[in-house]
């Protein structure tokens, strides 16, 4: 049988938790081969054992921030199987503080982890790409719209979105898309944060917010970046799709 991403190599980032580990696990179930990306060795740990096919799959601890390490990523990935086909930029840091706690250490982690490190994927692996090849992004609803809280995160996701379109532009005649998926709160982590209990009024308001009246589960945001990253999507690009139970829509 045919599956979606038949032969395709694929470059995931985050994949050690949440929406990340979500992906990598369809990306498998559709006949990708993954290098699975993180800082979090255990979850890797767990992911690959969860997809069980070693022939499939290579884990890399890498810290977003230091580019370095993202150019060891993507050498790892051709060195192992020759190329890449796909990337996902979907490592990301969430936090929710008042403007007036802002700092710069904060900045520098958040937006260099969930903008700076996007476009360092960006560089080194678009060389290795070949015509047809796809780029998924992994912005938010806080690309676009504003939430209480995110004075420092919502800049890196607006970033993020314009990263998408710039180089959906630049890399079209090439034929390498790139596109974004902008969840809305999904069941992850990052959503409960580090004090559930802290977060409550917020995702009480956040739930109010969206119209299919629950949060989305990682697998239902990686059904998303699946179908952008596979030719199912060929001819789409510089797209960003909201998976955010309506949330935008309003
Ligand atoms: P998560 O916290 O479950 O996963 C994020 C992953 O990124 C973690 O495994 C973490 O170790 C990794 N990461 C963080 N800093 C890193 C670094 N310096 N180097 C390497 N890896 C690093 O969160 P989730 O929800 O799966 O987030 C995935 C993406 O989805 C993020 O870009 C996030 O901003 C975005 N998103 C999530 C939403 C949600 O409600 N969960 C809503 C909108 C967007």
């Amino acid at each position: 049988m045919v599956q979606r991403l038949d032969d395709k190599i694929a470059i995931i980032t985050g994949a050690g938790s949440g929406i990340g580990a979500a992906t990598a696990i369809r990306f498998v179930e559709e006949g990708a081969s993954v290098l699975l990306a993180d800082i979090n060795e255990p979850g890797l740990v767990e992911v690959a054992h969860q997809i069980a096919d070693e022939q499939k799959v290579k884990i890399q601890v890498a810290d977003v921030l230091d580019e370095s390490a993202i150019a060891a990523c993507v050498q790892a990935a051709v060195d192992t199987w020759g190329r890449v086909d796909i990337l996902v930029n979907n490592a990301g840091l969430g936090n929710n503080v008042p403007l007036a706690d802002a700092t710069k250490e904060l900045m520098d982690r958040i937006w260099g982890v969930n903008l700076r490190a996007p476009i360092f994927f960006c560089k080194h692996a678009i060389p290795h790409m070949r015509p047809g090849s796809a780029i998924v992004n992994v912005a938010s609803i806080s690309s676009t719209c504003g939430i209480p809280g995110q004075a420092v995160y919502a800049p890196s996701k607006g970033g993020v979105l314009q990263l998408t379109r710039q180089l959906a532009i630049e890399y079209a005649k090439q034929n390498i898309r790139v596109n974004a998926v902008a969840p809305g709160s999904i069941e992850t982590p990052m959503l409960w944060g580090d004090d559930p209990e802290a977060s409550k009024p917020l995702l009480d308001w956040l739930l109010d917010k969206h119209p299919i009246g629950r949060f989305g589960k990682p697998v239902e945001v990686a059904n998303a970046i699946l179908f952008l990253a596979s030719d199912e999507a060929s001819f789409i690009t510089g797209a960003n799709l909201p998976v955010d139970g309506g949330y935008t829509a309003q």
